[in-house]
């Protein structure tokens, strides 16, 4: 069979950890003999993109994306382009565009990389982040510059937006994925407290949802609490449900702690299957490291994992994870794990043990 993939790698390391990822995708279908293979298209789009063009991405874009089998996407934003800019143009606009309403997070341990937890009873983290990726706080509901004031007088409105059906179909997502799981539990994470409209909505389809899976343990938490349940005790958690801004906030706390940001994965589905869903890295563009040949590529290799199991090829999909770890295990790091190989020979190193797993 052979699949589509829609490749955007965006901008700074977002190109150096795709180029990575492809690289693995195409030694798995070269090794498959022809079962499977990948014809990937590439979307120059980002901020290089728009400052010369000014936008994001082509007038058309998300309708060009609609017929792939799935979406492999970088990071976008760079200095020269305000950060909302890039990221609404292309980012969100992909996710809301392709209704990828569900945006998975794994939370693990790898071996062999130094973590920034040292829990007594704690020795491995493995919990799955939902994040509702349609609505919430990034509706994108509001506005500056109301007439009639004078300067130094403006005022801004964002306003998050929570809908029943939203709320619902996330939520029954996180109790569908823990009935899968080993422990089945889900944490859901909002600040009804202090937030009462949405946040109270949420709360009150959790616990109506929640009535149809008698077989799932629930709880629930206020974000600023989670936070630091995160940290103190992670055994707690194996399925977390939350809203736009908190599961995005909590992803980058999660990798952290699991390492650092470069090792973590995501997916962004459209559960229906309607649209075809997209794979990236947690973190963003990182500037700072861009061009060095240093980023870490196993978030984006990992997040190609998801793509694989998302397409039926699950063997692959776990001999790849499985690849990642040996890797880890053996001590092949990237600088922001205390190693110094370099992003490329990551990938070399994942790529050999492929061959052995
Ligand atoms: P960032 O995630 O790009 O970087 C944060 C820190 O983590 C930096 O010190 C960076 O060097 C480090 N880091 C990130 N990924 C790494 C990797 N793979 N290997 C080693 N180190 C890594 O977040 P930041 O700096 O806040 O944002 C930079 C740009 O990325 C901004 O324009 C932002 O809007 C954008 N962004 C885009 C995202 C996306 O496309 N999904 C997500 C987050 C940020
Ligand atoms: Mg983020």
């Amino acid at each position: 069979k052979k699949f589509r993939l829609a490749v955007i790698p965006g901008d700074g390391i977002g190109k150096e950890v795709v180029r990575e990822g492809l690289r693995v995708l195409d030694h798995l279908a070269e090794e498959s003999n022809g079962r499977f293979a990948f014809e990937s298209d590439f979307f120059p789009w980002g901020c290089e993109y728009y400052l010369e063009n000014g936008s994001m991405m082509d007038e058309n874009g998300v309708e060009k994306l609609k017929d792939y089998d799935a979406i492999y996407f970088g990071a976008v934003g760079f200095p020269g382009v305000p950060d909302h800019i890039s990221l609404w143009g292309l980012r969100i606009a992909i996710c809301q565009g392709l209704d990828q309403w569900a945006n998975i997070r794994p939370v693990e341990f790898l071996p062999g990389i130094p973590r920034r937890l040292n829990h007594p009873d704690v020795d491995s983290l493995n919990w799955v982040l939902i994040r509702e990726n349609s609505e919430g706080e990034y509706s994108g509901v509001g506005g500056r510059n109301f007439s009639g004031r004078g300067p130094g007088k403006e005022v801004a409105v964002q306003s998050s937006l929570f809908t029943e059906h939203g709320c619902e179909r996330i939520i029954r997502y996180a109790f569908d994925l823990a009935r899968t799981r080993k422990r089945k539990k889900v944490t859901s994470v909002t600040k009804s407290n202090a937030q009462q409209y949405g946040m109270v909505l949420w709360d009150e389809v959790f616990v109506r949802v929640s009535k149809d899976y008698p077989d799932v343990e629930t709880d629930q938490w206020l974000v600023d609490a989670m936070a630091a349940q995160f940290v103190l005790h992670p055994e707690e958690l194996e399925v977390v449900v939350a809203s736009n801004l908190f599961a995005d906030i909590l992803s980058d706390l999660g990798s952290a702690l699991s390492g650092s940001l470069g090792i973590a994965a995501s997916a962004n589905l459209n559960p229906e299957g309607r649209n075809p869903s997209m794979f990236e890295s947690v973190h963003g563009s990182a500037p700072d490291i861009a061009g060095k040949g240093i980023a870490n590529p196993i978030g984006t290799i990992g997040s190609a994992s998801l793509m694989l199991d998302h397409l039926g090829l699950t063997d692959e999909s776990k001999r790849l994870d499985t690849a990642i770890e040996d890797t880890t295990r053996q001590g092949v790091l990237t600088r922001d794990l205390g190693g110094t190989y370099s992003t490329v020979q990551i990938t070399d190193a994942i790529i050999k043990n492929l061959s052995e797993v």
